[in-house]
């Protein structure tokens, strides 16, 4: 997929720049948590193309799900001074409605960067043309970056591309090229999916049990493949609107289920043992994958050439149940395949234990990636192609 990116726009030159950025990040006590910043981190370099090259930067964002409300939980102002922190540069919050800000956009002086509140305040998960309007006064171009919300068909994603000319920035570029090197793998290549979204990630595991050699699954999408075919669960989590299409998805020689499981009475349990797949007792869940799953995964997969993880294998909020998925992680990066991980515990993890430079690339998408890799058409991305 060949995109329109930032690099084809040849003077930038006091040129406004609406940049639309995924800052989605974790607040706690008003703060960007340092474990929270790795999107900010990403954001930076099409940040510092674009005032390296004297444009006036606009940054446009969503945090949370405010439902079009103003809701000061949901304010950008402390995305916006950890943002600025980590640039080493001023960011001008503009805390107001924006299009009261239209006279400050044109006197901004060249590199320098603004910010306007959370554009989940307006209309902007109706695709509202109205918003795309008067969002497209600020600005001279767009410039999307927001890789992480590229499957949402928003105001300032979709919309606003009908009223300003509009490229992808260096980020965009850089995930698009990773993931559709997975997309065109006819060889060699193997998935790991786990985590608790049952529903898109069902679909994947048809959709790879085709493409791939190996498909290793964790978290509730494996529960959820185990009752479908029949296991005794326990107490553990499954969708249940997901059954018949898990069997249909399953593959006996490429679909690997766990081979022992973490089980305990309940989330917050801190007595947990370690059971065969086929013997969870009835008051048991499952938490976490067992050692001799990991084992087994690793095994399978020693000798891919390309492989893709998303979504944790335990119950992440309990510390207790993230030993499988950092036993799969420090034996992935062991392996000589090339390895894309992501998703936001996923992508956690990873930096928690260090390891996040280990990997051939780190996505900042979770729904995204997923929907990227469904391989449909995705309406914000197409309106940024060549
Ligand atoms: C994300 O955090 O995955 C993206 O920013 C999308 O957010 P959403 O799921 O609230 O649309």
């Amino acid at each position: 997929m060949k995109l329109k990116d930032i690099k084809q726009i040849k003077n930038l030159t006091g040129k406004r720049v609406l940049l639309r950025l995924d800052l989605n990040v974790p607040i706690e006590k008003g703060e960007v948590p340092n474990s929270g910043t790795w999107r900010l981190e990403r954001a930076i370099p099409t940040i510092k193309y674009l005032t390296r090259k004297k444009a006036r930067v606009i940054i446009v964002a969503h945090l949370g799900r405010p439902e079009g409300k103003v809701m000061s939980e949901f304010t950008m102002q402390p995305v916006c001074e950890k943002l600025s922190q980590m640039l080493g540069k001023t960011i001008e919050f503009w805390a107001d409605d924006f299009s009261g800000y239209i006279q400050d956009s044109e006197e901004m002086s060249n590199g320098s960067v603004a910010m306007i509140e959370n554009i989940r305040f307006y209309r902007e998960k109706k695709n509202c043309k109205r918003l795309a309007t008067r969002l497209s006064k600020l600005a001279d171009i767009y410039v999307n970056d927001a890789f992480g919300n590229v499957h949402r068909q928003d105001a300032s994603m979709h919309a606003i591309t009908y009223y300003l000319p509009s490229y992808a920035g260096l980020l965009m570029t850089d995930e698009v090229n990773y993931l559709s090197k997975v997309l065109k793998t006819k060889k060699g290549l193997s998935v790991i999916l786990g985590g608790a979204k049952v529903a898109t990630k069902i679909k994947l595991i048809e959709k790879f049990s085709k493409m791939a050699d190996h498909v290793c699954l964790g978290g509730i999408l494996a529960n959820t493949m185990l009752k479908a075919l029949d296991y005794k669960v326990g107490k553990s989590v499954y969708d249940k609107d997901f059954l018949a299409l898990a069997k249909r998805a399953y593959n006996a020689k490429k679909v690997h289920l766990p081979e022992d499981l973490v089980v305990c009475k309940n989330k917050k349990s801190k007595n947990c043992q370690t059971v065969e797949m086929d013997k969870i007792p009835a008051g048991m869940m499952s938490l976490d994958l067992g050692p001799k799953t990991i084992k087994k995964y690793l095994a399978e997969i020693k000798a891919a050439k390309l492989i893709v993880w998303n979504g944790p294998f335990g119950y992440f909020e309990n510390k207790l149940f993230v030993q499988g998925s950092k036993s799969m992680m420090k034996g992935l990066v062991k392996l000589p395949a090339k390895v894309i991980i992501g998703g936001g515990e996923t992508v956690e993890l990873a930096n928690q234990l260090k390891l996040s430079k280990e990997f051939t690339f780190v996505s900042t998408g979770g729904g995204a990636m997923l929907a990227f890799l469904q391989g449909n058409k995705l309406p914000s991305l197409e309106r940024l192609k060549k």
